[in-house]
């Protein structure tokens, strides 16, 4: 391990706001702020965003200093990663942010039923061949689903034209419609003055590379059951660039 991620793991531990949990429990049991971490945690009763795959935890950390009267929480596996978000956060002593460093297959063990009013997935590895790994298959969704508020909202940003529409066709083989889909968010300064104007490190490199960025909003009916749109074929010819995973 080089010595500046070892530094960082060394830093981690010291964030109160950044939660390590060990794997094994999560996917044997409940994490203790489960179904409490508006009481214990946050210490208020206001609404639960989450970014899963979070990455550095720009959109987390943007949207916390954007909205004090939410409370968002990062999910992501990497710790090196994570560092920059949970610094940041510490640093500004933002009161509305935490972060979680697990894998989202076990995030069912983090969030009680009705607890998460939104889910922000921001430039998942699209996994042309592998849909179990993929944040926004239909395996991922129905794990949402059961923590989702009757009214909650997914939104998906992603450079990756065929990941937007491999979601789309997910929602139309399920029945659902989505709410928003726009194929090119920055186009024109559409974007300015909205919470989509909010840029990762993932989509500034695709943004200086010319790639339009997409976005795509939905509900989920609570404790769905979603199948695969088992006829939607990944094109694994798109660009190297646009299809990283
Ligand atoms: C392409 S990066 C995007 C990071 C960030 N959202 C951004 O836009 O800069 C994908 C991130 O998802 C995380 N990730 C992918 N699958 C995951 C999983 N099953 N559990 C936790 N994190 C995951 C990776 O560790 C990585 O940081």
């Amino acid at each position: 391990m080089g010595k500046n991620k070892w530094a960082r793991f060394q830093e981690n531990e010291t964030f109160a706001l950044l939660h390590q949990p060990v794997f094994k429990d999560l996917f044997n049991g409940d994490f203790a702020l489960k179904g409490k971490w508006g009481e214990e945690f946050f210490k208020n009763a206001n609404p639960i965003v989450l970014e899963l795959g979070c990455g550095r935890g720009e959109y987390t950390v943007e949207l916390a200093r954007k909205y004090p009267e939410k409370n968002f929480i990062g999910i992501d596996i990497k710790g090196a990663r994570l560092w920059r978000g949970a610094k940041t956060a510490t640093e500004e002593h933002l009161k509305n942010v935490s972060f979680v460093r697990t894998k989202v297959d076990v995030v069912n063990s983090l969030f009680a039923e009705g607890e998460v009013s939104e889910v922000w997935i921001t430039f998942p590895d699209p996994q042309p061949t592998k849909s179990r790994k993929r944040l926004c298959a239909p395996m991922f969704l129905n794990r949402y689903a059961k923590f989702l508020a009757p009214d909650g909202i997914i939104h998906l940003k992603t450079d990756s034209q065929m990941l937007h529409e491999y979601t789309k066709a997910v929602l139309a083989k399920n029945g659902l419609r989505y709410t928003l889909a726009d194929n090119d968010i920055h186009a024109h300064g559409k974007s300015s003055g909205s919470v989509l104007e909010i840029q990762t490190t993932y989509e500034k490199i695709f943004v200086d590379m010319g790639f339009p960025i997409t976005y795509l909003q939905f509900h989920l009916p609570q404790n769905a059951v979603l199948v695969e749109p088992e006829d939607f074929i990944f094109d694994m010819n798109v660009p190297k660039a646009k299809t990283r995973g």
